[in-house]
């Protein structure tokens, strides 16, 4: 039987691809990586044996990774790119005995310091897969639905297209590619591409009210306003067909997304 463990496990991504693995492989396979005693004993109900280590214990990480064929990595979400590295460096160093790692780094990783030597680190060390996960659909579903309340949802994109993905679609690649590492090396994991108009006009019809988007600058669309920006610039609207091809079906597009935000209220 191989075993695979999935680090982060406790968040979006990593409790996401947790569920998508139960459904691929046995469930005594299934380890999952957290840091607190009730993280743990929430998994340990879903049948899943759940470990303790945090990114910057390496005896902690040697110890949690003892008797794992395939370990299912997702990125640190700390911000400092040194701290982030550092954490990364130390779970590649700890994973010595593991046959092979699945690694979520993100869009654009060559020009992310972390990221990008986090990868060439997974390629010195060999027996890696590399997911490049687009952004995430939901923030931007969520910030444009607060908004649609007002009848205005905010761009700064110049409506150019963002070809985003959701969560749900990228750890369920996540864990296919763990549960059977492809050949492929490195994935681009990207999502059909969408407007703000487009957008404004699904919140629209989901609400049962006028929507429209309206450009204004980065900054006062709020913590989204720099990934506005690249989009305005052009670089985030190139799709790729690999998460399709992962995940054996279209992945789910904006309107999915938005419709499952409308209806969970
Ligand atoms: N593609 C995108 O648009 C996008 C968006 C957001 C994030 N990301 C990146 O994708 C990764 C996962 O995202 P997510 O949405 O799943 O994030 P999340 O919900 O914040 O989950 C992060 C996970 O990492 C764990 N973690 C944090 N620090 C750790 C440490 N020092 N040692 C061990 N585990 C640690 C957390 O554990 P606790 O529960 O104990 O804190 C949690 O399980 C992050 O790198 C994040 O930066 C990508």
């Amino acid at each position: 039987m191989t075993h695979i463990l999935i680090t982060g496990a406790s968040g979006r991504l990593g409790g996401a691809a947790v569920r998508s693995l139960l459904a691929l492989h046995p469930a005594g396979s299934v380890h999952a990586l957290v840091r607190t005693p009730d993280a743990a004993a929430r998994l340990r109900r879903t049948g899943v044996d759940a470990r303790l280590a945090d990114y910057a214990d390496p005896a902690a990480l040697a110890a949690a990774f003892r008797g794992i064929d395939r370990l299912l990595f997702i990125s640190s979400p700390t911000l400092d790119p040194e701290q982030r590295l550092r954490q990364h460096l130390d779970v590649i160093a700890a994973s010595r005995s593991i046959e092979h790692i699945v690694y979520t780094s993100v869009h654009g990783a060559d020009h992310d310091p972390a990221h990008a030597a986090t990868e060439a680190a997974l390629r010195v060390r060999g027996g890696a897969t590399i997911l490049r996960n687009g952004f995430y659909t939901e923030p931007f579903v969520t910030t444009a639905l607060e908004h649609a309340r007002n009848g205005v949802i905010l761009s700064a994109t110049a409506s150019r297209p963002l070809a985003t993905a959701s969560i749900a679609d990228m750890a369920e690649a996540a864990a296919r590619v763990a549960a059977a590492p492809p050949a492929q090396a490195l994935w681009e994991l990207r999502g059909p591409a969408w407007t703000y108009p487009a957008l404004a006009a699904i919140l629209s019809g989901l609400l049962g009210r006028p929507v429209e988007s309206r450009e204004v600058t980065p900054d006062a669309v709020g913590p989204l306003g720099p990934l506005h920006a690249a989009a305005a610039a052009g670089v985030l609207g190139h799709e790729t067909d690999d998460l399709r091809r992962l995940l054996g079906r279209e992945p789910r597009g904006v309107a999915s997304v938005a419709a499952a935000a409308v209806h969970s209220g």
